[in-house]
């Protein structure tokens, strides 16, 4: 590697089939930036042990997704408020040898939608799902001042996103069950039904936490899962003529926010788009 090649890395398990490594090197390869960004497969014992490797390398900054968002918190120097207020990270930067947490993901969806629809502001949005993807996408909706539903299979884990959504925006959000009738009258009323829950990945493409008889036409449905990219909850949602935004934009756009982040460079989102569709075969 030449001396002034600058390392960016993806920390998870898996890693295969990531988009990741060629949406940030075809945007490196546009600015001319001589960067490179590596995945690498990690277990959650090793994750010590490869920050230590991180901090000695020098690494310029790294994603972290699943299994890792949450554990990496405690071997990191300071977080970002998008990370400290939701308690999960994916992009790391580091400053001059200290190791600083954001979470992009939020404002990654919250942007691909307004692109789409306009702003979220005063509308009804019910997110299926409380993990770590639905927390920030839940906290970035009620930031901009969306009117949030959350519909979790884990009534408690529902519970801690309210609460944490309470305590750091003094916003409420709503919760119901993820069963049939309660839900689908939340949905009846709503503007957005996000899916942040794992429900339709490959390799279960066939599962779907909504059918067609909960939605309608005025509704948009975004799906946070893109393999595929057409999932059977964004099909649903065709039948029953409502708008479709598929998982493809939020990946993208929070690998933009990231890639500022760390390079305090307008990223060239196009380019990062044509490369994740051409990666995924679309
Ligand atoms: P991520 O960081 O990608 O959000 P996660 O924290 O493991 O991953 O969260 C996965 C989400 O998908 C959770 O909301 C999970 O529901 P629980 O909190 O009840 O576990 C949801 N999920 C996964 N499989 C599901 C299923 N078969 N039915 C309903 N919800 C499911």
């Amino acid at each position: 590697m030449k001396n002034n090649v600058k390392l960016f890395l993806l920390l998870g398990d898996p890693v295969e089939g990531t988009l990741s490594p060629a949406i940030h090197n075809s945007a490196f390869r546009t600015l001319g930036l001589n960067n490179i960004y590596v995945p690498v497969k990690v277990q959650l014992d090793n994750l010590p042990e490869i920050v230590e490797a991180i901090r000695n390398l020098k690494v310029a900054g790294f994603n972290v997704t699943v299994p890792h968002k949450v554990s990496i918190i405690g071997l990191l120097d300071k977080l970002d408020e998008s990370a400290s207020s939701v308690q999960a990270v994916n992009t790391v930067v580091n400053r001059g040898g200290k190791l600083v947490g954001y979470n992009t993901d939020g404002e990654g969806a919250l942007q691909n939608i307004q692109s789409k629809i306009g702003p979220v502001k005063n509308k009804r949005v019910v997110i299926l799902g409380a993990g770590g993807a639905a927390r920030a996408i839940a906290y970035s909706m009620a930031k901009a001042g969306a009117d949030v539903t959350v519909a979790n299979r884990t009534p408690a884990r529902g519970k801690a996103l309210a609460a944490i959504i309470r305590k750091r925006l003094r916003k409420k959000i709503a919760l119901t069950p993820l069963r049939k009738p309660a839900l689908k009258k939340s949905i009846s009323s709503a503007d957005i039904l996000i899916n942040a829950t794992t429900v339709g990945m490959e390799p279960k493409p066939n599962e779907t936490l909504v059918t067609a008889d909960m939605l309608h036409p005025k509704l948009v449905v975004n799906d946070i899962v893109y393999k595929p990219m057409r999932t059977k909850l964004l099909k649903e949602a065709e039948r029953a003529g409502a708008k479709t935004i598929d998982g493809l934009g939020m990946l993208v756009n929070q690998a933009a926010i990231s890639f500022k982040i760390w390079t305090r460079s307008e990223p060239p989102v196009k380019v990062m788009s044509s490369a994740a569709r051409k990666t995924l075969g679309g």
